[in-house]
């Protein structure tokens, strides 16, 4: 059965070109994902459709309402196959990691509140399974948020990405960054690809792009080597790199 995306939005058009593009629009047209858009003004109650209101307590902007976006995603939840994770995407979440992509890869699906303005009725999180933030800065609404965790956790479904082998070294697998890498030409803008990866010998190219990754992880986040897993043989090569001084500041 097909990866199901529900979507709740006020602003559906904005998810047209992920159907028409690329490897998702693709995988879309195999039936591989299913990407189902459901926009909650249709459950607002009032003549003007309105789906948002001025928050208690006084301050800018405006809220969204809880009744018609409560509506609308109980409707779907007496009408989808089966159940999903609800997440609603929102500055003020935690914050969305790969191994997040992972898990919510192995279910059936997910489905998505995208806020707008100043965000939801508070009471709104009582209907869902998490709060989740893209990063920390605000955006103008959570389409674009959804549209992020929408490409990531889609690219690890079987079936969507060609290469499957290309997801182990990437960015994140395991915790730290890639290593560089270098295609023709050999030479370009005075700089010579490392002779390490014209050497043919792979236990030495493999060494090469461990101690990369650890250095460019080092140099670049820090912060993520606290919860990477690390070999003796890791340790030692980061030890000695400490021995040496901090990290130069600027590009590694
Ligand atoms: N909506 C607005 N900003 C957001 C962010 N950083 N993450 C998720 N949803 C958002």
């Amino acid at each position: 059965m097909a990866y199901r995306f529900d979507i709740l939005t006020l602003f559906p058009g904005l998810f047209s070109g992920l159907r028409q593009e690329s490897l998702l629009g693709k995988a879309l047209d195999a039936g591989t994902l299913d990407l189902q858009l459901h926009d909650w003004r249709r459950f607002t109650t009032d003549k003007h459709h309105t789906a948002d209101d001025a928050p208690f307590g006084g301050g800018a902007g405006l809220l969204l309402k809880p009744d018609p976006v409560v509506a609308c995603l109980q409707d779907l939840q007496t009408k989808q196959p089966f159940a999903s994770p609800v997440l609603l995407l929102s500055p003020a979440g935690r914050l969305f990691r790969q191994q997040d992509a992972h898990a919510w890869a192995q279910g059936p699906g997910l489905t998505l509140l995208c806020g707008r303005y100043e965000g939801f009725d508070a009471r709104v999180e009582t209907s869902v399974d998490d709060v989740i933030s893209i990063g920390d800065y605000v955006l103008n609404g959570g389409e674009v948020a959804a549209m992020v965790i929408l490409e990531a956790v889609a690219r690890l479904i079987p079936g969507v990405i060609g290469n499957a082998a290309s997801l182990h070294d990437e960015s994140h697998a395991d915790g730290l960054l890639e290593y560089p890498q270098y295609t023709r030409p050999r030479t370009f803008a005075g700089q010579d690809v490392p002779d390490i990866l014209l050497s043919g010998d792979h236990a030495k190219i493999a060494q090469w792009r461990r101690q990369q990754r650890l250095q460019r992880t080092r140099q670049r986040r820090p912060d993520l080597l606290v919860n990477a897993t690390l070999s003796a043989q890791d340790a030692g090569f980061l030890a000695a790199l400490d021995a040496l001084g901090p990290p130069e500041p600027g590009r590694p």
